[in-house]
């Protein structure tokens, strides 16, 4: 059974990352709730041991201020499953800020880091090979945006491609880069390590973080 004690976390949405930072979550001790638009596709996604050591399961979408606020209460972190969506930043941001959460974890994309030199966007590097690049770097943007207008304390997570390899990375820590790029290719289990550590510590507050799997 967890600690009454231990850090409450909501994650909101359940997908590929999303279910590996319950995953990662639960595994560091954490009480974890959930906000979800589907029981069922959460079910499938999760299992049934997992489903039964969370906190909380509510059911309702991440733009509906209600259902935040419901899903919020007694939480301490937040950490977004989902990312390049404006609105859902927005109110995410504004349910942390109504209800006294320390921080929300977001994630964007690897476009939105600095690129090596320190002052170019990421995506300018990238726009030649893949034209769609600037349009995902303003998605991103826009949610960056809207989670620091509301002044809340927040972490971004900006990586490559996502997809779980079924193993944690030996050396996830080392991996991690302050808005730099660090590759194009992190697992679903590393990116949900690096967005636990960000939740749980201050070492990443206010910055915009990435990690790559070797
Ligand atoms: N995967 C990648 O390669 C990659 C690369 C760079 C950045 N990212 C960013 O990282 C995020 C997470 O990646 P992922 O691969 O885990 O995506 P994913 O598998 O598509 O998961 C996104 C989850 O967000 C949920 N969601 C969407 N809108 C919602 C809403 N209004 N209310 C509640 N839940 C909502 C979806 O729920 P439903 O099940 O109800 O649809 C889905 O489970 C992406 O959204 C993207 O912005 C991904």
């Amino acid at each position: 059974m967890t600690d009454p004690a231990s850090p409450h976390v909501l994650i909101a949405g359940v997908g590929g990352l999303g279910a590996h930072m319950v995953d990662e979550a639960l595994s560091r001790g954490a009480r974890v709730s959930v906000l979800v638009r589907d029981e069922g596709r959460l079910l499938a996604r999760i299992g049934t041991d997992t489903m039964a050591r969370l906190e909380s399961v509510i059911i309702g979408d991440a733009t509906d201020p209600e259902a935040l606020d419901l899903a919020l209460r007694g939480v301490d972190v937040v950490l977004s499953g989902n990312g390049a969506h404006r609105t859902m930043a927005r109110e995410l941001a504004a349910a942390c800020r109504r209800n006294g959460a320390k921080k929300l974890c977001w994630p964007a994309g690897g476009t939105n880091v600095m690129s090596e030199d320190g002052v170019t966007p990421a995506y300018v590097q990238f726009v030649s090979q893949w034209p769609a690049a600037e349009a995902v770097y303003r998605a991103h943007q826009a949610c960056i945006d809207a989670i620091r207008d509301e002044g809340i304390n927040y972490v971004i997570f900006c990586p490559g491609r996502m997809a779980s390899i079924g193993h944690l990375s030996a050396e996830v820590r080392g991996a991690i880069r302050v808005n730099r790029p660090a590759g194009m290719f992190v697992s679903y289990e590393d990116a949900a390590w690096v967005m636990l550590e960000a939740a749980l510590t201050d070492a990443y507050d206010r910055e915009l973080i990435s990690a790559a799997t070797a």
